[in-house]
């Protein structure tokens, strides 16, 4: 393991952080930034093992870096995360909760409850789960809890009812669990990105009819005419847990001004769905 003690100007040195859905994308950035900066890192994923991460990120430091599988729609393993990171580490300064899941367009007609209930689990209750079990520890360091929401829980989004509303639920959770715990000086807030290239975006466009079409399109929804990076949502993550000190309840917008302006929303002229 890297000396934890090294070097003090690091933003969060010495400090120990869980990140759910670490090992790639949105997740694996914010573990790399973590590390990067000092910190201890625990992360998780579904799958048994992650070693390859684990030990690239150890040996580059100045942090650590230690996996756990950990599916979180499974109570039983949020406890043991929670458990392996005070065990080891014999604290917890900071909660990512960013382990979650956009299913490919879906309409109405064709969702199931059971389909809701499944990325309720995963997207929601997931998140509403590691921060409770992560809260005691929390509240002994005055730590903090960063949930990663989505821009389309404010403003919406095609095709994608489900995941809307786990989004806008996300960022509610953040405001009513940053009034409950400020008596215990734990911030909680929420970053909301807008279009990010992820292992995700990826594989949500090898869906489509077109995938260059959606590409596109999902770079031209914002008005700087890209998408987002991993690394972009890492760096407000550690602004969150370092510096943002007097900041609790808030969502960060990270969304390349996705939601500013007018654009063409009539669906009557505007639609090239598949569904329509
Ligand atoms: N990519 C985007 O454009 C975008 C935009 C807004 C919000 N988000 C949100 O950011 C977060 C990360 O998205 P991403 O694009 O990096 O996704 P990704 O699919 O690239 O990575 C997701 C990570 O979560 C893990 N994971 C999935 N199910 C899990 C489970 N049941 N238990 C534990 N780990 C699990 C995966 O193994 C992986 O490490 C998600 O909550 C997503 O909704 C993404």
């Amino acid at each position: 393991m890297a000396d934890r003690g090294a070097d003090p100007s690091l933003r969060y040195h010495n400090k120990v952080v869980i990140v759910t859905g670490g090992t790639k994308g949105i997740g694996e950035a914010i573990v790399r930034a973590f590390v990067k900066n000092g910190a201890s890192v625990v992360f998780c994923s579904k799958e048994e093992t992650a070693s390859d991460l684990e030990n690239e990120l150890s040996e580059c430091g100045p942090g650590s870096a230690l996996y756990v599988s950990c599916d979180v729609t499974i109570e039983d393993d949020i406890k043991r995360l929670i458990e392996v990171a005070v065990k080891t580490f014999g604290q917890i300064d900071c909660l990512v909760n960013n382990a979650g899941w956009h299913p490919p367009e879906q309409i109405i007609d064709d969702t199931s409850a059971q389909e809701f209930q499944n990325l309720l689990s995963l997207n929601l209750i997931g998140y509403f789960l590691t921060a409770k079990y992560a809260l005691p520890h929390l509240r002994k360091t005055q730590g903090n809890i960063i949930n990663v929401s989505s821009l389309v829980g404010i403003i919406g989004q095609k095709h994608a009812i489900p995941y809307v509303a786990t989004k806008g639920a996300v960022t509610a959770m953040t405001k009513a669990m940053a009034i409950d715990e400020s008596q215990y000086s734990v911030r909680v807030n929420s970053i909301s990105p807008g279009n990010i290239w992820t292992p995700l975006w990826k594989e949500l466009s090898s869906h489509a009819a077109n995938p260059d079409v959606m590409i596109l399109g999902g770079k031209d929804a914002q008005l700087l005419g890209r998408m987002g990076t991993a690394e972009e949502c890492a760096k407000a993550v550690l602004y969150l847990a370092a510096e943002a000190t007097f900041c609790t309840g808030i969502d960060l917008l990270l969304t390349g001004g996705a939601e500013l302006n007018y654009g063409n929303k009539n669906q009557q002229k505007t639609q090239n769905s598949i569904y329509n």
